[in-house]
This record gives structure tokens, sequence and C-alpha cells, in this order.
């Protein structure tokens, strides 16, 4: 009796411990067609183009890099042109929609 639900916990524990893992890792689902919109209503088009091509800033469109270096651009930029975007101005999310939209521009 004991034994069995011992390896209960266990399995719980192991699903619970892959599933923190892959939030830390992963990019959450991003919504390509709200990222449109988040980017233009967070004005990254005003330096990076309306078609995020065709600004005085870097073109990002099709974007080749990680969500996480992604976010750690819009968190603390590397350039001081470009403003910081903290988290309660935009959320984790719709960074991730940001760059859905931004990847689907291939
Ligand atoms: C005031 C201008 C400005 C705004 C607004 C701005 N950026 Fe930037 N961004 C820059 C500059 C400048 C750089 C550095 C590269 C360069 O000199 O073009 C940069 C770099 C980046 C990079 C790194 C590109 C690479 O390949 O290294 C990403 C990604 C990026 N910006 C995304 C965004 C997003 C998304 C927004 C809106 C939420 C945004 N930026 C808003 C000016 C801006």
């Amino acid at each position: 009796m004991f034994k069995v639900r011992y390896a209960h916990t266990k399995l719980i524990l192991l699903a619970l411990a892959g599933a923190v893992a892959l939030t830390a890792c992963s990019a959450p689902p991003g919504d390509a067609e709200n990222g449109k919109r988040w980017y233009a209503m967070h004005n990254c088009s005003a330096c990076h183009g309306q078609n995020a091509n065709d600004g005085r800033a870097l073109a990002i469109a099709g974007l080749d890099m990680g969500f996480s270096r992604f976010e750690g651009i819009l968190r603390k930029p590397y350039s001081p042109s470009m403003p910081a975007f903290p988290e309660a101005r935009l959320s984790r999310q719709d960074a991730a929609d940001i760059y859905a939209w931004l990847r689907s521009l291939k």
C-alpha cells in the first residue's frame, strides 16, 4: 500500500518538475495577430518600421533569436536608443505575441 502511494507521489513530482522546466525555458504560445497590434501600440514601429524591416533601427522581421533573448532585450535593451519595456508595461504574453508576429514575417 505504502509503496504504491510513494510511486504515485514520485510520478506527480516528476510531472510538476517537467512543467516548471517547460515554463521557464520556452515562450508562452503567442498569437501573431495580436502581436501585430501590440507592436503598433507600443510604438516599436516608430523605430523598427511598420513592417519591422523598414525603420531606422535594425530590421527585426523574421527575427532569428530565441524567445528568452528577445524578452531579455525588451526588458533591458543593449542599445541606449531603445526604451526598456518592463513587464508592467508589456506583459510576457504580449511579448510572446509580438515574437510570434515577427517570426511569422520570414
Ligand atoms: C526609440 C526607438 C526604438 C523603439 C521604440 C524600439 N526599439 Fe528595438 N531597437 C532600437 C535600437 C536602436 C536597437 C539596436 C539596434 C540598432 O541600432 O538598430 C534595437 C534593437 C532591438 C532588437 C534586437 C535586434 C537584434 O537583432 O539584435 C529587438 C528584438 C527589438 N529592438 C525589438 C523591439 C520591440 C519589439 C519594440 C517594441 C516593443 C522595440 N524594439 C522598440 C530602437 C527602438
